[in-house]
C-alpha cells in the first residue's frame, strides 16, 4: 500500500494502482481519451500527462504505477501545457466541425442546423422555438439581416448556400399568422428590475431574454414608438409596419413596459435610474453624443467601454449592448449583444449564470471547393435552392421551405455535447489550428445498421480495436499504417458490417469522439 502525494495530498493507494486510478480514488480529474477501464493501457493519447518529481519528462498517468513516496503534479501550468500540446496534435489531424460553420459565423449563434432539420420534417413550431433561442426578433430579422450565415455556408461551394434568412422568415411569419404566436416560458417573477435605455434591436432583445428570466423590465426611448432603427431608419418595403409591430407586441405581451420621451440627462441619470431599480442596460446610440447623466460610465470615441466579456461598464451594475457600444451596421449584432447584456445582468442580480451565449469550442473542416465538398453532400438532398415562387417579398410556400431546408448538409458533430476531445479541448483551451497539418480524408461508412464509422473523427485511440478483440470479433477493426498515419479500419478493406457484427454498439458507446456513433444518436 504505497503512500504518495499528488497536488499536495498525501494518499495511500492499493498495491499496484496507477496514478490514473489513484486520482479516481481522491475524486481529482485526469482527461484520459484512450483510456479503457480495468484494461492494460494503450498510451496512444498523452492527455492524461502528469509530473513525476525527479524524472525528467512528463508521465502518461493512466500507465505510471503508484510508488512509495512518488509525488505528482496534475494541475501544474506545464502539466496543463503539455495536455494542451497533446490535444492539439489530435485536432491537427481531425476532420469535423464541432459547430456547424454557418452556427459559428451567426452572431447570434442560432443553431441553424437544428432550425433546418425540423423544418424539412415540417414540424414548424418546434423549428422556430429553435430560432427563438437566439434570435428574440426573427420575421424582423429575416428581412433585414445581411446573412453573415449563409456566406458561412458549406453548400455555397456546390450549388449555392442555404437559405437560412428566408427559412427563418418562413417560420416566424407562419407563427405569427397562426393567431397564437409562441411565446417563450418565463421563470417565476425574480423581484428584480432592470431599466433598459434604448427600444432598438439592442434593448428589445435584451427586454425579451429579461422577461423570460422572471425580471420586470422597464425599456425608455426618446421616440414616440418602440424599435429604434428598425423604426426610423429601414424602408418600409423591406421591413413592412405590421411585421415590426407584431413582434414588438409579443415582447410587450411578455410583460416588458415601454416608456417614450426619455433621454438619459434629460428624464433621468443612469445613477437615478439605478436607484429605482437593480440594474440598468444602456442599449442606445445615444450613448456617444449625450452630455451628462453618464456619470461613472467611461466612454470613448466610439461609444460606451466595457468588459467585452460581459458588457459591464466602469460602473457597476450598468451594461451595455448594441449601438451604445460602437456604431453597428447590423441589427443582428445588435441583437446577440442585448442576450448577452441580459444574462450578464441577471448574473449580477442573482448570482446565478443563466447559461451560454457563446456555441463553445469547434474544430472546423474548413473552406471547401467543388472537388472537396462533394463528399458530403450525401447529407442533404441533391435541390437546388429554392427560388419563393411569389418572389421574395411573398417568401417561401410550405412545400419550397422544405426543400430548401433538406438541402442542409447538416455540418455540425452529433456528439458535440458528449465528445471528450471536445470537452478536453474546452477545458485545456486547445488551438485547432496550433499544428496544422494536410487536410484529412472523409470516409464515412454506414453499412452497418447500427453504427456509422466517420473516419475523420477517429484519434486511433484504439478502444474499438480491444472492444472488438475482446468479444472476439471474426474481423474486428485494426490499425494500419505507423507515426502520425495510423489508421483504424476492418482487415481486408472490409465494411464495418463485417468488423463489428456483435459489439458495434458498445464500441460505439466507448468510442471517445464522433468516429462510432449510433445510428439512434444521428
Ligand atoms: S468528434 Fe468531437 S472534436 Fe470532432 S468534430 Fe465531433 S465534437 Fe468536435
Ligand atoms: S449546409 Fe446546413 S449546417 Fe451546413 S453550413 Fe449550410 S446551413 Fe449550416
Ligand atoms: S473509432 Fe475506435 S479507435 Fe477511433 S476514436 Fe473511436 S474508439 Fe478510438
Ligand atoms: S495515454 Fe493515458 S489516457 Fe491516453
Amino acid at each position: 500500500m504505497p503512500q504518495f502525494t499528488i497536488d499536495g495530498r498525501v494518499m495511500t493507494v492499493p498495491d499496484g494502482a496507477t496514478v490514473l486510478d489513484a486520482a479516481q480514488l481522491a475524486e481529482i480529474e485526469i482527461p484520459t481519451l484512450c483510456h479503457l477501464p480495468g484494461r492494460p493501457p494503450e498510451t496512444s493519447c498523452f492527455v492524461c500527462l502528469v509530473r513525476v518529481e525527479g524524472i525528467g519528462r512528463f508521465l502518461p498517468a493512466c500507465a505510471t504505477r503508484v510508488t512509495e513516496g512518488m509525488v505528482v503534479h496534475n494541475a501544474s501550468d506545464e502539466v496543463r501545457d503539455a495536455r494542451r500540446t497533446a490535444i492539439e496534435l489530435l485536432l491537427s489531424d481531425h476532420l469535423g466541425d464541432c459547430v456547424a460553420p454557418c452556427q459559428g459565423v451567426c452572431p447570434a449563434h442560432m443553431d441553424i442546423p437544428k432550425m433546418m432539420e425540423l423544418t424539412a420534417k415540417g414540424q414548424f413550431r418546434d423549428a422556430h422555438i429553435v430560432v427563438k433561442q437566439a434570435i428574440p426578433l426573427p420575421a424582423i430579422l429575416g428581412r433585414v439581416c445581411p446573412e453573415l450565415c449563409e456566406k458561412g455556408c458549406r453548400r455555397a461551394a456546390h450549388d449555392g448556400s442555404l437559405s437560412i434568412c428566408m427559412t427563418k422568415r418562413f417560420l416566424a411569419d407562419h407563427d405569427l399568422e397562426t393567431g397564437d404566436p409562441y411565446l417563450p416560458p418565463m421563470d417565476p417573477a425574480s423581484g428584480r428590475s432592470v431599466a433598459v435605455v434604448g427600444a432598438g434591436p439592442a434593448g428589445l432583445s435584451a427586454a425579451y431574454y429579461l422577461r423570460t428570466l422572471g425580471h420586470a423590465c422597464v425599456v425608455y426611448d426618446d421616440r414616440e414608438a418602440p424599435g429604434g432603427m428598425l423604426r426610423y431608419g429601414t424602408s418600409r418595403d423591406v421591413l413592412p409596419l405590421k411585421v415590426l409591430d407584431d413582434e414588438i407586441a409579443l415582447i410587450e405581451r411578455m410583460g416588458a413596459v415601454f416608456r417614450s420621451g426619455f433621454r438619459i440627462g434629460e428624464q433621468a441619470s443612469v445613477e437615478e435610474l439605478q436607484q429605482d431599480c437593480d440594474t440598468v442596460i444602456l442599449a442606445s446610440g445615444d450613448a456617444k453624443s449625450g452630455g451628462h447623466g453618464y456619470e461613472g460610465v467611461d466612454r470613448g470615441p466610439q461609444g460606451i467601454k466595457v468588459d467585452r466579456r460581459t458588457l459591464m461598464t466602469s460602473r457597476p451594475g450598468v451594461f451595455a449592448a448594441g449601438g451604445a457600444l460602437l456604431p453597428l451596421k447590423h441589427a443582428i449584432r445588435a441583437l446577440a449583444d442585448g442576450r448577452i447584456a441580459a444574462y450578464s445582468a441577471s448574473e449580477y442580480m442573482t448570482g446565478v449564470h443563466p447559461g451560454e451565449t457563446d456555441p463553445g469550442f469547434s474544430v472546423h473542416v474548413g473552406k471547401l471547393d467543388a472537388d472537396t465538398v462533394r463528399p458530403y453532400l450525401r447529407f442533404g438532398s441533391s435541390d437546388s435552392r429554392q427560388t419563393p415562387e411569389g418572389g421574395c417579398s411573398a417568401g417561401f410556400t410550405i412545400a419550397e421551405v422544405q426543400r430548401e431546408a433538406s438541402r442542409c448538409l447538416q455540418c455540425g458533430c452529433p456528439v458535440a455535447s458528449t465528445c471528450s476531445l471536445r470537452a478536453a479541448s474546452q477545458e485545456y483551451g486547445a488551438q485547432p489550428l496550433h499544428f496544422s497539418g494536410a487536410r484529412r480524408e472523409f470516409g464515412y461508412d454506414d453499412s452497418h445498421p447500427d453504427i456509422i464509422f466517420d473516419s475523420g473523427k477517429c484519434t486511433a485511440c484504439g478502444i474499438c480495436v480491444r472492444i472488438a478483440a475482446e468479444g472476439r470479433e471474426e474481423l474486428g477493426v485494426g490499425f494500419t499504417g505507423r507515426g502520425f498515419d495510423v489508421r483504424t479500419s476492418v482487415p481486408f478493406s472490409s465494411a464495418m458490417v463485417e468488423g463489428l457484427r456483435d459489439v458495434a454498439l458498445a464500441c460505439a458507446d466507448a468510442c471517445p469522439t464522433g468516429a462510432l456513433v449510433r445510428k439512434t444518436d444521428l
